[in-house]
């Protein structure tokens, strides 16, 4: 979920609005705005997305008034409608709340606050949560901030909040536990967000609510920050913040997801820029430095992470294992976390997270940590709660990433985590210097290859017309590209609602080959090296059944071309690199079919950016 607010001198409402269209992408299955015009206060709220909003609210209630909250949400509690939307009143309709999180509590909280006589309009817990701050205020006679620290120190669960009393209007009480929050700091206003991305052309000055704080964010003074538990005073740090706006927006493309899949040759430049240092034959990683010893001679690297991001980490997995000869093991974090793991003191553990607040990862390093693991991140958000919880890492550098299907946080965790096994090979001995190089000098021209790859899209918007009303698809690759398989397959589902596979090529015979006949796409990454001629026999396999074979290629190939139906061609590189342009066609695939099937590409249903529950 997204939230956003606003208390100033500005007209709130468009701020707000403006806000919530801008952190859509971490929720869109309902949306609402909470405003008080001086004297009232005024709420609007619906199923749908942001633009629904808009249109109810302008046509419902009148939207003047300098203080705002509202929320988009991605439903937990209560399924996405009208009285389950955000941001919900308490009984006496005076105090309003938008929360990201999940009260896991509630239900006891419920039962005790009905015994009480608190009625409850929606499913949600945070209703209850209002309900049970409002209580506080009326027994217990104190502020809003007071109570929503007592009421969050009954909760057990995660959150972002923001609360509003209307009978002390000029103040707006936040906090968080397990999901971001961060207060923008203007010339006697304050912006209130998820991530800076509402606020950025108002202010580049933030505060980052650390986990277990709260503040109480009032007019004209300046914002005293809290720990929630002990009610000790926390000296805030406004950051500058290096984000743009040209950044967060569309810049001439028709989708988030094709902008962010065109910046890869730029941000994977920008990942490995005063990292790899070729003429010198050195790469550079201040968080790998620093640890050298450490991370070189672990006993076992564990990856942990979720979606997209674990796909990285199985390509680091053959990577590593290739290069750094560094035993690797990579898990769903939401597994690892809850199967009482083996971790010794010895083992590294690598968190990959685009946002750096997912949930099960966070859960996962902090669980690592405990048994004395050495924690290392890969996040993209730069200050992001992964990012600080871990005890060294290395940032990805690719800019915000916004379509909800990600891309280019996927091709430059894998440049991170390449430069790592390089670094980690050349400490160990286990490639020589020629090796080494060779690498560095491959790796600088990936992001041309990377823009020759691009250059496929007509031709694979024209595959993607005639397989678009494929009701499956099946994508093959081994070795390093088996990932890559797996990865395309996501992209398909997430955006087209395909039903898509990933398999490893030789794994096909056990399974998946039952399923092939004339009407099912069957994608392969066949390129050159790694592999080739048995992912060419997994092909003839495939054409007997009379499967259609989409295969991505290496450039000049004939023999792959005489087997399939279609063929994309990508540029020749080196084998581990290989899934930095394999990838490249695959995101376009999928890309052209939800477009020609008419769906959201950048908010797909049902789904959202950043999960920070579990
Ligand atoms: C969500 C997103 C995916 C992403 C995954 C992990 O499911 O929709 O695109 O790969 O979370 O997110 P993270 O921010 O930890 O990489």
């Amino acid at each position: 979920c997204g939230i956003v607010g606003y208390i100033g001198h500005r007209d709130a409402y468009p701020v707000v609005l403006k806000g919530l269209q801008r952190l859509e992408y971490r929720g869109y299955d309902s949306a609402g705005i909470a405003l008080y015009d001086g004297k009232e206060l005024k709420m609007c709220k619906t199923q749908g997305k942001v633009a629904d909003l808009k249109e109810k609210l302008e046509n419902t209630i009148t939207t003047n008034g300098n203080v705002a909250i509202g929320h988009t949400r991605w439903a937990t509690h209560g399924v996405p409608n009208d009285v389950n939307s955000h941001p919900h009143y308490s009984n006496s309709g005076d105090i309003v709340i938008i929360h990201n999180g999940i009260i896991e509590n509630y239900d006891a909280l419920k039962k005790e606050l009905k015994t009480r006589g608190y009625t409850f309009e929606s499913d949600t817990d945070t209703e209850v949560l209002v309900n049970l701050i409002e209580d506080v205020i009326i027994n217990e006679g104190v502020k809003l901030g007071k109570a929503v620290q007592i009421a969050l120190n009954q909760t057990v669960g995660a959150y972002a909040i923001a609360v509003y009393n209307k009978t002390k209007p000029d103040e707006i009480v936040v906090a968080r536990l397990g999901s971001p929050l961060a207060i923008g700091v203007g010339e006697d206003e304050f912006f209130i967000a998820s991530d800076a991305s509402p606020f950025i052309e108002y202010t580049n000055n933030a505060i980052y609510l650390e986990d277990g704080e709260m503040a109480v964010v009032r007019r004209g003074k300046e914002v005293r920050v809290r720990k929630i538990k002990d009610d000790t005073l926390v000296d805030p740090y406004i950051q500058e913040l290096q984000l743009n706006l040209e950044q967060i927006e569309k810049g001439g493309y028709e989708h988030f997801m094709l902008k962010e899949i065109h910046e890869q040759p730029t941000a994977i430049k920008d990942t490995y820029r005063g990292r790899m240092l070729a003429d010198e034959g050195l790469i550079r990683m201040a968080g790998v430095d620093d640890n050298l010893e450490r991370i070189a001679n672990a006993k076992r690297i564990l990856i942990v992470a979720c979606g997209t991001s674990w796909h990285a980490g199985l390509v680091a997995e053959y990577v590593f294992e290739e290069l750094a000869r560094i035993p690797v093991e990579v898990e769903y974090a939401s597994e690892f976390r809850y199967r009482n793991p083996i971790i010794s003191e010895k083992d590294v553990i690598i968190a990959i997270s685009q946002s750096g607040e997912t949930a099960d990862t966070m859960a996962a390093i902090k669980l690592a940590k405990e048994k004395g693991a050495f924690a290392f991140g890969v996040c993209n958000v730069v200050g992001s709660s992964i990012s600080r919880e871990t005890h060294a890492g290395a940032y990805t550098h690719a800019g915000p990433e916004i379509g909800v299907a990600s891309t280019k946080a996927f091709t430059t965790q894998i440049t991170v985590l390449t430069l790592m096994a390089l670094k980690l090979a050349k400490q160990n001995g286990t490639i020589s210097h020629t090796e080494f190089m060779t690498y560095l000098q491959e790796m600088e021209r990936i992001p041309s290859k990377i823009e020759k790859a691009l250059e496929g899209d007509e031709h694979i918007k024209m595959i993607a017309d005639i397989y678009k009303d494929a009701r499956n698809c099946l994508y093959l690759g081994r070795g390093f590209n088996f990932p890559v398989a797996l990865e395309g397959a996501l992209k398909l589902k997430e955006i087209s609602y395909i039903h898509a596979e990933g398999y490893p090529a030789a794994e096909m015979k056990h399974g998946p080959i039952a399923l092939i006949d004339e009407e099912m796409p069957v994608v392969v990454i066949a390129t050159k090296r790694g592999h080739y001629e048995k992912v060419v026999s997994n092909i003839q396999e495939i054409k007997s059944r009379n499967g259609k074979i989409i295969a991505i290629v290496t450039e000049g190939d004939e023999e792959v071309r005489d087997l399939a139906d279609h063929v994309i061609e990508v540029p020749e590189t080196l084998e581990p690199l290989t899934p930095l342009l394999t990838t490249i066609p695959l995101q376009l695939l999928s890309y052209h079919i939800a477009v020609l099937l008419g769906k959201n590409v950048d908010q797909p249903r049902n789904l959202a950016k950043s999960v920070t529950v579990e």
